[in-house]
């Protein structure tokens, strides 16, 4: 199973497996780890679910579509080039060792 790592704020991170066809988002709440809220349970209506993608993975996820790109003009924490909403990135094996850092806050 492809596994993510979730980097808090503080640095200390979480590697867990995120069943592909999952979102990074499903996999940190599923996996019970802080700092994801996704008020609106994937719908991309909410953008409480923003992450900041480690560099090395930014090419390899799917890309931006109109909704989450304007969603992401909501988030809490402020909007960085790397950027995504986790619920809109659906976990593949290709996926696997993904990095992912969760802002300070989501609300
Ligand atoms: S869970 Fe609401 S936008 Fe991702």
């Amino acid at each position: 199973m492809p596994k993510v790592t979730y980097r808090s704020h503080d640095g200390s991170e979480q590697t867990v497996d995120v069943k592909a066809g999952t979102s990074v988002m499903l996999g940190a709440l599923t996996a019970g780890i802080d700092g994801i809220e996704a008020e609106c349970g994937g719908s991309c209506m909410c953008a409480t679910c923003h992450v900041f993608v480690d560099d090395a993975w930014l090419d390899k996820l799917p890309k931006l579509q109109v909704l989450e790109d304007e969603m992401l003009e909501d988030t809490a924490c402020e909007r960085q080039a790397n950027s995504r909403l986790s619920c809109q990135i659906d976990m593949t094996d290709d996926l696997d060792g993904l990095v992912v850092e969760l802002p300070e806050t989501q609300i």
